[in-house]
């Protein structure tokens, strides 16, 4: 009996990835990072590409859509889930947190280790909001995350007198995860240009959509040198570093190995994500 129940641990233990999910392609930028940044570690990405984007549905749905995944990945013995999708991050976490997530399972988000940086805290500095160096901050993501307002909740834990203008980006998401690029590059300048007639001079912009890293650029030759673009994926990757030293238990043990799951037609999804990440990656069916 104790002999049974040791090898069953560690035939767990040894099958233990953490889980990089998002509605589509976008959570591929934060996966890379990390993958860059912990070598040793195995990961489990699931892609619910058949329901993307989610930037455009009610809170409930993506509640509802964002729970069925986390629930496969548990499938897959990923006790530890890193929500690399703002649009869940802003719209389900709290709650996915505060009311539904089993004590021996974590789930965590993409944006508090932005605001973080944005705010020169370290984690877990519960001190009271302060003033920061930047008071003009663009925030570009999805209409969902843009009406949750979870950024300024988050940003006004920790600093006072910074003013965020918001732009919701309709359309950019589906423009990449159709992998039309030229659409994707236009719709961007356009989305500037309308966060500039707001706030003219920002000083900070953030990408707050893990789809957006793959047209920094663009954003920034359309911001102009001066202001400094934040994207997620590296501080994403040294925040669950930090995490896993504080959460060894959380760490797979087991040779590092990735695999790659979606709920939309993995020979597709597998095409676009080897574009995006311009390597060859296979997806199976979650
Ligand atoms: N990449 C996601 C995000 O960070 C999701 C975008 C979407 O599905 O609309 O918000």
């Amino acid at each position: 009996m104790g002999l049974n129940s040791k090898v069953d641990i560690s035939s767990k233990v040894l099958a233990m990835a953490v889980g990089i999910f998002d509605s589509g392609l976008g959570g591929l930028t934060v996966l890379d990072a990390v993958i860059k940044k912990l070598p040793e570690e195995s990961f489990v990405y699931m892609g619910d590409n058949l329901h993307a984007p989610y930037g455009v549905r009610e809170p409930s749905d993506i509640f509802d859509l964002t729970i069925k995944s986390i629930e496969r990945m548990w499938d897959e013995n990923c006790d530890l889930i890193i929500l690399a999708c703002n649009t869940a991050s802003a719209a389900a976490l709290k709650r996915i947190q505060e009311e539904w997530l089993p004590k021996n399972k974590r789930v965590l988000g993409v944006f508090v280790p932005l605001i973080e940086r944005l705010t020169k805290r370290n984690w877990g500095d519960n001190s009271p909001p302060r003033e920061v160096d930047i008071q003009n901050v663009a925030l570009f993501a999805t209409p969902s995350t843009v009406a949750s307002r979870a950024f300024q909740r988050e940003l006004a834990f920790r600093a006072i007198g910074v003013d965020v203008e918001s732009q919701a980006c309709g359309g950019l998401v589906d423009a990449i995860e159709d992998g039309d690029i030229i659409l994707a590059e236009a719709l961007v300048r356009s989305h500037v240009d309308a966060l500039k007639r707001k706030m003219p001079k920002p000083q900070a912009a953030i990408l707050g959509c893990t789809h957006y890293p793959l047209l920094e650029e663009v954003f920034q030759d359309a911001l102009g040198k001066n202001v400094q673009v934040y994207s997620q994926a590296n501080l994403v990757a040294e925040s669950l570093s930090d995490y896993l030293k504080r959460h060894p238990d959380l760490s797979s043990t087991n040779k590092p190995k990735n695999r790659f799951i979606t709920t939309g037609d993995p020979a597709i999804v597998s095409m676009r994500a080897s574009q995006f990440l311009k390597r060859s990656v296979e997806f199976t069916s979650a």
